[in-house]
């Protein structure tokens, strides 16, 4: 029989390991119609602690299979967080016949230097696998790259530069990241660095991610970099920033747009407090051509904390990114992955709603779905419009938009347990909205505990956890006037 904690909390179409600790994603890379994902885990304890790398793989990024642990800590640390290539032209030469070799390049946290007092306890090392991704061999002559006396110095995450046949290495440094360059992943040079006086600076720069996404319009090709940051996010505690810009192999210059933006900037992946350490896979076919994220559903700020006990904490919905322009500005959008689609079962589809107040959307078995809702803003510039789900315990996760302020709202204040953290329930979270669209859309993915909204076609994003005394049953909508859901549909999720 399933525990209490189980049936309660556990997702059900979100990553979670079968029991111990899990933090960022990492290594993630297709092949062969295989997604790998793997991850920081500590499979002896639910806090924080020796980190591994964990490992799942999946046919469709939605159902996964958990794997036996890839990485464990050796003499030169334990296996912080990293990336993953196929190396389909063998350049490192540690492929072995006709099967390309799969790189692992991940950070060594070697923790007894650091309570030695030592500034360069962090290295990086690789790993490769001749079978896949499926078992893995540490290089013998790690590190592959020491450190030059920097405290902050992980998060290796590679790309092929196409242009120059070589391997581009983004890594964090402290507060900027650096770039570094290899022909065989095995010998790398420093080429740049970037960041020290852009963007949000509140806490230490960790987990980049660089790479090249064409504009759909226009066909205009422009280079992203993911940078997370913990603290200093728009909520509090960790989140994900980008930048938009152009990278020639040797520097990243960011495009005239954000050169010279600072703190309060609003170039966030996702303004919600639960999406961490983000990262996108490797090696997706380009008959594919999607550039896929997903992100840790957690905050450093109260990650170690959280009531489940068999296990600690989930990823993201895995997530499409696009990149947008409108007028000269430069907008990641995400959504859900259409692979999702695949699970709709039920599902009710309504046009013209009149939400008088309290309205109910939806009255039951709300908890695994995935609903979309569209309304026009423009008569009614002043109002808020709310969105509540709710349970027979009288708890409530309470959502929507502000005219007024302009921006969206989400609060879990209320939403079940909240006490295991100050932090937790303290604050309603914010968020700007970024469009001038007459009409607002928003898609929604809730899991047993969690809630992923997209507004306005992904370009706002608020992901937060929540932890209800029941599961909740219902969607109700409110005004102060009256509105009109031009469009609602909501899908029952089967697994
Ligand atoms: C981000 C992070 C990374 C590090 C890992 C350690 O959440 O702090 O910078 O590699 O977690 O588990």
């Amino acid at each position: 029989a399933q525990s209490e904690e189980e049936v309660a909390y556990r997702p059900i179409f979100h990553f979670t390991p079968d029991s111990g600790w899990m933090n960022d994603p990492n290594g993630m890379f297709y092949l062969d119609g295989t997604y790998h994902l793997f991850f920081q885990h500590n499979p002896d304890d639910n806090v924080w602690g020796a980190m591994h790398w964990g490992h799942a793989t999946s046919t469709d990024l939605i159902t996964w299979e958990e794997q036996p642990i890839a990485l464990e800590p050796d003499k030169h640390g334990t296996i912080f967080s990293g990336s993953a290539v196929v190396d389909h032209n063998n350049t490192s030469g540690l492929g072995e016949g006709d099967i390309p070799p799969v790189i692992a390049i991940f950070t060594y946290h070697d923790a007894e230097a650091a309570d030695a007092g030592r500034d360069d306890f962090q290295t990086q090392g690789i790993a490769y696998s001749l079978d896949k991704g499926k078992t893995w061999i540490k290089y013998d002559q790690n590190p592959v790259l020491g450190n030059p006396g920097i405290r902050d110095f992980r998060d290796p995450k590679v790309e092929w530069f196409e242009e120059e046949q070589k391997w581009i290495m983004s890594l964090a440094v402290q507060d900027h990241i650096s770039f570094y360059s290899s022909l065989n992943l095995l010998e790398w040079e420093h080429e740049s660095d970037f960041g020290q006086n852009l963007g949000g600076h509140g806490g230490v720069w960790e987990c980049p991610d660089l790479f090249k996404m064409t504009v759909e319009e226009t066909g205009e090709e422009k280079w992203v970099l993911l940078v997370s940051i913990n603290p200093g996010g728009p909520n509090g505690g960790s989140a994900t920033q980008y930048f938009i810009g152009d990278f020639d192999g040797t520097t990243f210059t960011p495009h005239e747009s954000i050169a010279e933006i600072g703190e309060e900037h609003d170039y966030w992946i996702d303004f919600g407090k639960d999406n961490y350490a983000g990262v996108t896979w490797s090696n997706i076919p380009e008959s594919d051509g999607r550039r896929l994220f997903i992100g840790w559903m957690s905050n450093w700020e109260y990650a170690n904390e959280v009531p489940t006990e068999q296990w600690r904490s989930s990823m993201t919905i895995p997530r499409t990114l696009k990149l947008n322009k409108e007028g000269s500005t430069y907008r990641i959008l995400s959504s859900p992955v259409q692979e999702l689609k695949q699970y709709y079962s039920t599902g009710v589809d309504q046009k013209e709603i009149v939400v008088q107040d309290s309205t109910i959307l939806a009255g039951e078995d709300i908890n695994l779905s995935k609903a979309v809702l569209s309304f026009d803003i423009s008569n009614l510039q002043e109002q808020r419009y709310e969105f509540t789900l709710g349970n027979s315990e009288g708890d409530q996760l309470i959502f929507g938009y502000s005219g007024i302020e302009k921006e969206f709202f989400l609060n879990r204040g209320n939403s079940g347990l909240t006490e295991f953290k100050d932090v937790f329930g303290k604050e309603v979270s914010t968020a700007p909205r970024l469009s001038n669209a007459e009409s607002l859309n928003v898609k929604i993915v809730l899991d047993k505990t969690s809630i992923e909204i997209f507004y306005d076609n992904g370009k706002t994003v608020m992901t937060e956890i929540f932890f209800p005394n029941e599961l909740f049953q219902t969607i109700t909508a409110d005004g102060e006037q009256n509105f009109t859901i031009e469009n609602f549909q909501i899908n029952q999720l089967n697994f």
